[in-house]
């Protein structure tokens, strides 16, 4: 595998002061709400742990996950942003995150398989997508979409119909496209499993270019 995954269960975690840097800390202060709170801590957890194996760390507040003003996490480390891979996603008491040294693009999301109504999945998804109607594709499907947008750093500001995924293959239309072809049109690749039992989780991940399109 490419990618490295940490998954945290919300319901162990160690207190915050070990872990968060001032300024995360600040930050951290800020949200009020404890669900938003407890899977904001998670995400850093699960996301330090692996930055610290990656990158030699000994401190988990060496590294330092803020957002940006877009929305999209930057990972700091001595101070400077760093360059390597990651994502991180939370849902239902769990948090997940992966890094990639051998990759430079990676999004990632887990979702709880349950059923939903039929004007969601006609909503969200564009008709080409929707192959099957099951709970599970259908989870699956959100899970890979979700991927797809932060591995372009745009979350859900785009229309969903623009990021689309049939058949595990990506697709770029409008200011969806302009996003893909701005990062260079790399080759990307989506992997869908049940990585917690009841979920589904779908990795983004893309290197190099292959020359737009
Ligand atoms: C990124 C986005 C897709 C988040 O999805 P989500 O399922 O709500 O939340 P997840 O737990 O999977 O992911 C949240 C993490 O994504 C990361 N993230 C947020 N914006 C991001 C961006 N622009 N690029 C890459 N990653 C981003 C953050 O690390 C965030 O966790 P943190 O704030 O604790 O650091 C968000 O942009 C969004 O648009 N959310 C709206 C959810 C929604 O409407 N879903 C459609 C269902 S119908």
């Amino acid at each position: 595998m490419s990618y490295q995954l940490k998954v945290v269960d919300l319901s162990g975690l160690p207190p915050a002061d070990g872990m968060l840097s001032q300024r995360e800390r600040a930050f951290f202060e800020t949200l009020r709400f404890p669900k938003r709170r407890t899977e904001w801590l998670g995400g850093r957890f699960a996301l330090k742990q692996l930055a610290a194996e990656a990158l030699g760390l000994t401190d988990l507040r060496q590294a330092e996950v803020l957002p940006h003003e877009s929305g999209k996490p930057v990972l700091w480390v001595g101070g400077a942003p760093c360059p390597l891979a990651f994502s991180i996603t939370h849902s239902r008491g769990y948090a997940v995150a992966a890094v990639s040294k051998t990759n430079r693009f990676l999004g990632i999301d887990l979702e709880k398989t349950e059923h939903r109504i039929e004007a969601w999945a006609n909503g969200f998804f564009h008709p080409s997508e929707l192959t099957d109607g099951g709970d599970a594709f259908l989870t699956a499907l959100w899970t890979q979409k979700e991927a797809l947008v932060k591995l372009l750093g745009t979350g859900l500001s785009l229309n969903s119909y623009d990021v689309r995924c049939v058949n595990g293959r990506p697709q770029f239309f409008g200011p969806a496209l302009d996003v893909y072809n701005a990062i260079g049109a790399p080759e990307i690749s989506v992997q869908t499993c049940g990585l917690i039992s009841g979920f589904m989780f779908s990795a983004a991940y893309g290197n190099g270019v292959s020359g737009g399109r």
